[in-house]
């Protein structure tokens, strides 16, 4: 029987592993790992943490309990680090490097080193009990990170504990999942290298920022497309598809010449022109088309600069090669394709509230009113509700990413 439930769960497992690895982004790829985690031990709640720059950083967390599971709950935004000790439960599976079952967290027994941190139930009034921790190890064994998972359910008493099953099961699960946040890793480092460059040409283009217009846009589309009542997988898809496409919304600014960037003082007609064109060469580097990304990024290349009320630019283009002297006029209404629109929106709220080197920064009522005011002539109504509708999401990323001048970090 116990063997017969391994051979389902390596199948299932193997099932599972062939999804996960469709994932580009790492933020949907946490979020599907953790869940499949949790389904195969029918848990509660979960959370990842990965290793960044010699701390255990808090990646990602999910609880039934605390928010259904078809809104991306605030708390998922929420940032914690931890030293990588023996004082953490975290950090303890972190540094031995093995799985952990702790059965009730409120009452470790006397001779162990960590200690259990309750703040997030006490932020949210949830009771953690047992929890299972395993390490994430990478190709060459080194520490990744660890992910836990916390108060199995559907079991017949009511303070389920993990067992041995549930941990030989998570492990296994574990170490394929590892392989592919590896690859994700690796993908989302080539990519923030590629922002990097046109950071270089463009000091208002910086990680903060791109990391802050790729949250913006997930969420408002998360809502748009739910009042739109498109499929919950389509979503899921889009959300992994649309982050990194959207972070690379300027990276066209790569073909302007810095003497045009970094020019203090107004700009030319001339020059204005000169820089209207980061759209074309933005859409230029996804041209060959090999994948519904690639589409996807270089349709925000070129249109996050269009305007609802047809006042925005670059129109449209035959021949993206040989574009016309004069661009415009910019596309009208649905014409410009909606991760442009979202993307637009995320855009001019981010540069808004932050501080750039010629203007200060906003103050957040100020960029409300704008925004609102703008709804139907800059900004499509309908993503202007839905990011409206995830404001309280939005202020939650603002803070995970920091406010302060864009031009750090
Ligand atoms: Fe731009
Ligand atoms: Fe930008």
């Amino acid at each position: 029987m116990a063997r017969q439930l391994q051979r389902d769960s390596i199948l299932r497992i193997t099932e599972i592993n062939k999804r996960i690895n469709r994932y580009r982004d790492l933020d949907s790829l946490l979020n599907h790992v953790l869940r499949e985690a949790r389904h195969l031990t029918s848990a509660d709640a979960g959370s990842i943490y990965l290793v960044r720059d010699g701390r255990l950083s808090f990646e990602y967390v999910q609880n039934d309990s605390l928010a259904g599971p078809r809104h991306s709950p605030g708390f998922q935004y929420q940032h914690q680090k931890l030293a990588m000790d023996h004082q953490s439960i975290a950090g303890h599976v972190a540094i031995t490097q093995r799985p952990l079952i702790i059965d009730d967290v409120y009452n470790l027994p006397s001779k162990v080193p960590y200690t259990f941190n309750p703040s997030f139930d006490q932020m949210t009034r949830y009771r953690t009990r047992s929890v299972l921790t395993v390490p994430l190890l990478n190709s060459r064994e080194r520490i990744m990170g660890i992910m836990q998972i916390i108060n199995p359910r559907d079991r017949k008493s009511g303070n389920a504990t993990f067992n041995r099953d549930d941990e030989a099961i998570v492990t296994y699960f574990a170490n394929l999942a590892a392989v592919a946040i590896e690859k994700a890793l690796l993908t989302r480092e080539i990519i923030l290298r590629m922002i990097k460059m046109s950071e270089l040409r463009d000091p208002t283009e910086t990680a903060p920022h791109v990391n802050r217009v790729g949250a913006f846009s997930v969420e408002i589309y998360h809502r748009w497309a739910w009042d739109h009542g498109i499929d919950e997988n389509e979503i899921q898809r889009t959300r992994d598809l649309l982050r990194i496409a959207a972070m690379l919304h300027d990276v066209g600014k790569i073909g302007i010449s810095d003497s045009i960037l970094k020019k203090r003082g107004r700009l030319t007609a001339a020059e204005f022109r000169r820089i209207q064109l980061h759209t074309l060469y933005g859409a230029r580097l996804f041209t060959d088309i090999t994948s519904d990304w690639d589409e996807m990024a270089a349709q925000i290349a070129i249109s996050h600069h269009e305007r609802w009320d047809g006042n925005g630019y670059p129109g449209a283009i035959s021949d993206l090669a040989h574009p016309p002297r004069r661009l415009g006029p910019g596309l009208r209404g649905e014409a410009i394709p909606i991760f442009g629109r979202i993307v637009a929106l995320a855009d001019v709220y981010d540069a808004l509230m932050s501080q750039r080197s010629y203007k200060p920064s906003w103050k957040e009522e100020d960029v409300i009113e704008y925004i609102q005011g703008q709804r139907g002539s800059q900004f499509d109504p309908a993503v202007v509700d839905a990011f409206f509708a995830a404001y309280p999401l939005i202020q939650s990323i603002h803070k995970k990413y920091g406010n302060g001048d864009t031009s750090t970090s």
